[in-house]
C-alpha cells in the first residue's frame, strides 16, 4: 500500500491491461473507495454499476460509439464502473467526479491501473438513455455521468508535466 502523495505522484491514465482478473475483494474496495468520497450536503447520491469487459452492454456502446473502431473504448480492461447520480441534484458532475478520482487512486495503490471514461457519455444519455439506464440498472431519476477502466497495468506512462507558472496564482 503506497501513500496518498506517492499515489498522486505516480498515477498516470492506464490504456493497456493485463488478463490477470480482479478479485472480488479488490473491486468491492475501489467500489468501496468511490462511495467513500465526498458529496454536497452528504448526499451520496452516487450509484455504481461494475460491468465486466464480456458484458454485451459493452459490445453495445462500443458498436453505438464507433462501429468501425479497431480499438476498444474500454481497453479491453478486466472491469469497467459506471457513476450515475441523481440527474436533478445541482452538484452531481462535481461529485461523481471526485468519486471516480477516488477510484483512480485507490486503483494504483492497489497496484492496478485505470483510466477515467467521458467518450461514451453522449451515447449513454441520447436516444437510447432508457434502454442503456436499464442494462446498467442506473437507478430512477439518476443519469451516467463518467465511467473508469481498470485492471492490472501492460504498460508504464510517466506523469503529465505541469507548468505551475501558468496555472498557478498566488494572491
Ligand atoms: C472527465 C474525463 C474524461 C476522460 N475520458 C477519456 C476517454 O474517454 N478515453 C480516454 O482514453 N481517456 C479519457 N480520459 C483520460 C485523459 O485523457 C487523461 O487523464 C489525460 O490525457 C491526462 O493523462 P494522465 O491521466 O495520464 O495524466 C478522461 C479523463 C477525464 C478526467
Amino acid at each position: 500500500m503506497k501513500d496518498c502523495l506517492e499515489v498522486i505522484n505516480t498515477r498516470s491514465s492506464i490504456r493497456k491491461y493485463t488478463d490477470q482478473a480482479i478479485s472480488p475483494e479488490v473491486c468491492r474496495t475501489l467500489v468501496e473507495a468511490g462511495l467513500k468520497a465526498p458529496t454536497a450536503t452528504n448526499k451520496q447520491e452516487i450509484h455504481i454499476t461494475v460491468v465486466g469487459k464480456d458484458n454485451p452492454v459493452q459490445c453495445e456502446i462500443q458498436n453505438d460509439l464507433n462501429p468501425e473502431a479497431t480499438v476498444s473504448f474500454f481497453y479491453n480492461a478486466p472491469l469497467t464502473f459506471y457513476l450515475s447520480a441523481d440527474e436533478s441534484f445541482r452538484w452531481s458532475p462535481v461529485d461523481a467526479g471526485i468519486a471516480v478520482e477516488n477510484i483512480h487512486l485507490a486503483a494504483k495503490a492497489l497496484g492496478l491501473g485505470s483510466v477515467i471514461l467521458g467518450c461514451m457519455e453522449r451515447t449513454l444519455n441520447g436516444e437510447k438513455k432508457k434502454e442503456y439506464a436499464a442494462k446498467l440498472a442506473i437507478p430512477e431519476g439518476y443519469k451516467f455521468f463518467v465511467a473508469i477502466a481498470i485492471g492490472y497495468p501492460d504498460t508504464e506512462k510517466p506523469q503529465h508535466s505541469i507548468n505551475f507558472d501558468k496555472d498557478v496564482t498566488v494572491l
